[in-house]
């Protein structure tokens, strides 16, 4: 109490006063710093900090640098944690980006709330498709182009936007909070899960709750999302001639390893989207009365999204099937072929070796695992009936499981009450069809309670081209995030 005193005396001596909790000048102040919020994401996104591509392994150390200077510059305590290397397929070791953590008050009568974020991004050329420079952010009619804009850079900016909202204001924040930053997530969080077992400890030790927002709604109303798909990735690959052939001349004298390819890939998925590999239905929890209740309420449009994503015709009639296979249901998805010619022209190429990318979404309660087996014995089962003299290898080279909560909790409450707060709606409960690693890597070693509020909009085009975040979707989501922060510490211990 006496040390309460004698801070708020020195404080009002300096001239600085402690401002009571006020949303309005909260708001005010968001509104009054948009350029300035635009500006840091055009910083952000010109950086090419695509994990995927290992030459830009310094761009992506680089970023990290910049999350780590930005908390600093904010009196945080930041950290910079190793988290080791990986080993490329050729053979060489890299450094992995280090994880950027900080830490914002220590007041043990708070709870304490740890944002995670990512600020790697997917691969973007502009002959991909792109209208804009993908790392040139681009303003049209409020959206703001650029890859990493939406995933996840903004949402990361809006984060620290918020808790520098208010300090600026000399506001007390009504939790103490973390950030947990890291800059492998796109290929799948690497040594993030060792950081996070090393750390339960000590970084969560106090940490009472932990928040994503690293997705985006549905439609046009806001949400909290409560579930998302795990993912198993695959390489195949099939070796024959001990180099490429030219067809006019060997054609007929060979079995063509892209052929046997094709022929196992076809194997995999049927026309009408059913998985073919023996098991790997069984493993799927029953869709129950309940669960198609919740999507039935879920507002989505089918003709809206059928023509967004430029398609004739969906795979499902309603919306209830639809959303189910997003969300809840496992889909196989073919990626590209390795080795494979792909430029313009007629090349008559016969490739000797060729590698198969596909991977299958994980949903409850699939086993990773066990998926890697049954995958592995299918192909080799259907490779053998060829009876081809090539080689055929198989390997799982992403493992994740889906992760699944419950939406009656403290924290959830806390995030609608937020919602209400900012957009005067009720939130929308969905599921993300695709993966977020580190959710499941949270529960599992940290116990945690997680939530996931995301601010991107339902047509951001994550990992696609044109990526884009609405500067309304950014600003009202710094907002939000400001909000959630007041109504968690209104959670009661229990
Ligand atoms: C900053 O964090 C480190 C490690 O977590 C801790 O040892 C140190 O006491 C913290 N410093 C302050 C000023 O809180
Ligand atoms: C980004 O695009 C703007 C508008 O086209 C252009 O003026 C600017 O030079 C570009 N910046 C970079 C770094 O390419
Ligand atoms: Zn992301």
């Amino acid at each position: 109490m006496k040390c309460v005193f004698v801070c708020v005396v020195v404080l009002a001596m300096l001239g600085v006063r402690v401002q009571a909790f006020s949303f309005n000048d909260l708001t005010d102040y968001v509104d009054k710093h948009q350029e300035e919020y635009v500006e840091a994401l055009r910083d952000w996104v010109s950086i090419e900090s695509d994990s995927s591509d290992i030459t830009k392994r310094a761009e992506l150390q680089r970023m990290m640098g910049v999350v780590e200077e930005k908390l600093r510059g904010m009196k945080g305590n930041v950290s910079m944690m190793d988290i080791g290397t990986e080993t490329l397929e050729d053979g060489r070791v890299v450094a992995l980006p280090s994880v950027v953590t900080a830490v914002f008050g220590d007041d043990e009568n708070k709870h304490t709330v740890c944002v995670y974020g990512h600020v790697d991004v997917q691969p973007a050329r502009r002959e991909d498709g792109w209208t804009t420079d993908p790392y040139n952010l681009t303003e049209i009619n409020g959206n703001l182009y650029g890859r990493g804009a939406s995933d996840n850079k903004a949402p990361v900016l809006a984060w620290i936007h918020a808790v520098e909202a208010y300090t600026a204001l000399n506001m007390e924040l009504p939790v103490n909070v973390k950030f947990l930053i890291e800059g492998m997530e796109e290929t799948g969080s690497n040594g993030l899960d060792v950081l996070v077992e090393s750390q339960r400890d000590a970084f969560f030790f106090d940490v009472d709750y932990i928040v994503i927002s690293d997705c985006g709604w549905q439609s046009t109303r806001p949400a909290l999302t409560y579930g998302t798909r795990g993912n198993c990735y695959f390489y195949a690959q099939v070796e024959g001639p001990k180099q490429d052939l030219h067809s006019g001349v060997d054609g007929g004298a060979v079995i063509e390893p892209m052929s046997d390819l094709i022929g196992i890939l076809n194997s995999l998925i049927s026309a009408s989207g059913q998985i073919l590999i023996p098991g790997v239905a069984d493993a799927v929890a029953d869709f129950t009365e309940e669960e198609k209740k919740i999507y039935e309420k879920v507002d989505f449009d089918m003709e809206t999204y059928r023509s967004s994503i430029g398609v004739e015709r969906l795979m499902y009639d309603n919306k209830v099937d639809l959303l189910a296979h997003m969300w809840r249901f496992p889909t196989i998805s073919i990626h590209g072929i390795e080795g494979a010619f792909c430029g313009f022209g007629t090349k008559t190429v016969i490739p000797a070796k060729v590698t198969a990318k596909f991977s299958i979404r994980q949903v409850p309660n699939m086993n990773p695992a066990v998926v890697e087996k049954q995958v592995t014995d299918h192909l080799h089962g259907v490779f053998q009936q060829r009876k081809s003299p090539n080689k055929l290898k198989v390997k799982m080279i992403i493992g994740v499981k889906p992760w699944l909560t419950d939406t009656k909790n403290a924290l959830y409450e806390a995030g609608k009450r937020a919602v209400k707060k900012v957009f005067s709606v009720e939130p929308e409960l969905i599921r993300e069809g695709g993966t977020i690693p580190i959710a499941r890597t949270f529960q599992d070693m940290t116990g945690k309670d997680i939530i996931m509020l995301p601010i991107g909009g339902f047509d951001d085009g994550l990992h696609s081209q044109n990526e884009k975040i609405s500067r309304y979707n950014y600003m009202e989501g710094t907002k939000l995030f400001i909000s959630f922060l007041h109504e968690v510490s209104h959670i009661k211990n229990n």
